[in-house]
């Protein structure tokens, strides 16, 4: 690590600031400890990397999702990247899912129109392609992970800097309990992130927490399930293989999203089927009613599809139908129909949240107010 990351970190257990135990090379610490400067905890500092997480029972589990990864990737004969380097391309790499991946980067990078000034954390950055991408636009990068591992962790971040000759922070944490100053980041972007939390109010509450007033959360490549659907039974579905290696999975719906976002203090919001962002209004219309998520003015509907049209209206209701809707009115047609397509088909999300410029009183401390 470089010594400038003690000015964005602090200590997970009370939040004081910490300082360096061990030889300094060349303002680099390789192998020694960060000390906190409040309660004394002492968190090692292992090939360059901060492993800066309290070992108790809220870390169980994601050292268990941990060392679930690694083995995944070992049985599947994808863990020793010797001579692979896929991921010095990434997430550039013409075969699935990265075409994927790389369409959701694409929009995230639209979003965020970087230009070198901001800090940006990477948010579950795995071997930290996204970070890369991040410095080699010059923004003061951190990536955060549970996995410190060489091969498909955070420590295969030393092989991906030296080969694009950039530098960017590497840092061992939980999402769940950042350990990061307040009102430090430009942007938190996370890809497929936040479905391996046990707690997205918690998560989202932490990534606030860490932003600066008027930067913004950019998740990328999230399932969203339709609300009809059980979550229980898409998780089943979709992911038992990682819950059986001891991965952490969710499968939140639109209503989920919105709220736990709501509910931290995040406000303009945008969440959007990825494809939706590079369709024009009457593609996104057309779409919207390929895929009967919307009702057509049954005027300019042809008569052979009023069946059609009759169906998707009692399947918009049936899906809806006594659930409590968090969502507030949208703001425009394109929202309306992004929002009718998750709701009711669900797909891979990209996500837009800022923290407001001034935070309220009111949602920081309701207890607090009047
Ligand atoms: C599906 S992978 C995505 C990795 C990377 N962002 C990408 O798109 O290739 C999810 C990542 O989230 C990390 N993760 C899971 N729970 C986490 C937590 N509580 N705190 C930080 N990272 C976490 C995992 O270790 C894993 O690297
Ligand atoms: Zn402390």
């Amino acid at each position: 690590m470089r010594t400038e990351l003690l000015e964005l970190v602090m200590c997970p257990h009370c939040h004081a600031s910490l300082a360096v135990q061990g030889e300094i090379e060349d303002g680099h610490v390789w192998q020694g400890a960060l000390v906190c400067q409040g309660c004394g905890v002492r968190y090692g500092v292992d090939n360059g990397i901060p492993h800066l997480y309290v070992d108790d029972e809220r870390w169980a589990p994601k050292a268990r999702e941990a060392q679930g990864w690694i083995d995944f990737h070992k049985d599947k004969g994808i863990y020793d990247q010797t001579g692979v380097d896929i991921d010095f391309i990434l997430p550039y790499y013409d075969q699935e899912p990265w075409i994927s991946v790389a369409q959701h980067f694409d929009v995230a990078l639209d979003l965020m129109a970087l230009d070198g000034s901001e800090k940006v954390l990477d948010l579950g950055a795995a071997r930290t392609w996204a970070a890369k991408h991040f410095a080699l636009r010059d923004c003061n990068t951190v990536a955060l992970d549970i996995v410190a591992d060489d091969q498909i962790g955070l420590g295969r971040g030393w092989a991906l800097m030296q080969e694009a000759g950039v530098e960017y922070h590497l840092v061992v944490g939980d999402s769940e309990n950042l350990p990061l100053q307040p009102d430090t980041f430009d942007f938190v972007f996370a890809a497929a992130v936040l479905h391996h939390t046990s707690d997205l109010p918690l998560l989202l509450r932490n990534v606030y927490r860490v932003l600066k007033p008027g930067g913004a959360l950019i998740a990328a490549n999230e399932p969203c399930i339709p609300v009809a659907t059980d979550s229980e039974q898409a998780l089943e579905r979709d992911a038992a293989e990682e819950l059986a290696y001891g991965i952490n999975e969710s499968r939140p719906n639109l209503f989920d999203y919105w709220s736990a976002l709501d509910g931290a203090g995040f406000v303009d919001l945008d969440i959007f089927p990825v494809q939706a962002y590079r369709l024009s209004d009457v593609q996104l219309e057309a779409w919207s009613l390929e895929m009967s998520v919307v009702a057509s003015p049954l005027g300019r509907t042809p008569v052979q599809r009023w069946p059609h049209v009759i169906a998707g209206c009692l399947r918009r209701w049936r899906d809806l139908w006594g659930k409590p809707n968090p969502l507030p009115p949208a703001r425009s047609r394109r929202e309306a129909l992004n929002r009718a397509i998750l709701l009711h088909r669900g797909g891979g999300i990209c996500l837009l949240a800022h923290k407001p410029i001034e935070t309220t009183p009111a949602k920081l401390h309701p207890d607090k107010v009047g």
